[in-house]
């Protein structure tokens, strides 16, 4: 039984389809104060798949999303296994400032007390997000597909990561690819704000592509970009996994001479053209991390 909440039905629908399982009909609204309501529509059994992304508008997923496994536990379903493709909160995974919450194993606390049998996602921004969890949890690297997608319409591109932070991922799908890897140096001056070093690349009539596992607010990407344009670079390609795109963001992005954006459908958007439900679905059926 598949359970798409409100973030993430076309992606539950899809990895239904892919399951050949059908989709358990939900009910979801506000109530005129802002409340949620949810009523499971259809006949339950002992195990559930729940799929949820925790974006924008996060609270309100997250309380969509406790709803659902609560009312589960209710109805006696044994095994809830939940999927969170984007996993809000993730970047608040340590304090970083005295008195700061630790958002991120708050939430993972709050979804095991909720019912979740089992955790799986994709590309966390740490790994270590696992380990705020008792129960079973994975991460699984869509990165794979980007590298596909990428294959498949460039010849020979470099990758570059636009800090120290996305390198592996640079550095995963460049050599799956067999091409080059670079990386720039960042610093975030605020949530709003980064600085990147210019630096030495050779990136001279080549295709560049910049690798992110998200594209928030777009200010990484867009200095990444002015510093692979001053570099000469033929085209400059952004991809990420979760495409969050915080208001104005792609247009900020394609203003900076950006040609094209790729990114998963983690998340809903304009740029959400790789699907993971293949992914997602050949990890529930044979759970291979
Ligand atoms: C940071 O650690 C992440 O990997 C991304 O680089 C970051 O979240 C992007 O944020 P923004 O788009 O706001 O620059």
């Amino acid at each position: 039984m598949i359970i798409g909440g409100s973030a993430s039905q076309k992606l539950a629908a899809k990895i239904a389809w892919e399951l050949g399982e059908t989709i358990c009909p939900m009910e979801t609204r506000k109530f005129p104060d802002g409340e949620r309501y949810i009523r499971i529509g259809g006949d339950v059994n002992e195990n559930a798949v729940v799929i949820q992304s925790t974006g924008y508008p996060q609270d309100q997923n997250l309380i969509e999303l406790f709803l659902i496994l609560k009312t589960l536990k209710s109805l006696n379903v044994e095994h809830v296994k939940v999927v969170i493709p984007y996993f809000g909160y993730g970047r608040q995974e340590k304090r970083f400032r005295d008195g700061e919450a630790i958002s991120a194993a708050a939430i993972a606390q709050l979804i095991e007390a909720a019912g979740a049998s089992e955790f799986y996602s994709i590309n966390l921004h740490e790994n270590g997000i696992c380990d705020f969890f008792n129960i079973p949890a994975y991460n699984i690297s869509a990165m794979p597909l980007i590298a596909d997608y990428i294959g498949e319409r460039f010849e020979n591109p470099i990758i570059v990561a636009p800090d120290k932070g996305a390198l592996p991922f640079a550095e995963e799908i460049a050599e799956s690819l067999g091409c080059e890897c670079d990386h720039l140096e960042k610093v975030r001056l605020s949530p709003e704000k980064v600085e990147t070093k210019t630096k030495n690349l050779d990136v001279k009539g080549k295709e560049a592509i910049i690798i992110d596992d998200i594209i928030s607010t777009g200010g990484t990407i867009v200095n990444a970009s002015n510093i692979l344009r001053q570099h000469n670079a033929d085209k400059v390609v952004v991809s990420c996994i979760h495409p969050v795109l915080v208001e104005d963001a792609l247009l900020k992005i394609f203003t900076a001479g950006v040609d094209d954006v790729i990114a998963t459908d983690t998340l809903r958007s304009d740029v959400s053209m790789i699907s993971v439900a293949p992914l997602v679905a050949e990890v529930l059926k044979k759970k291979i991390i």
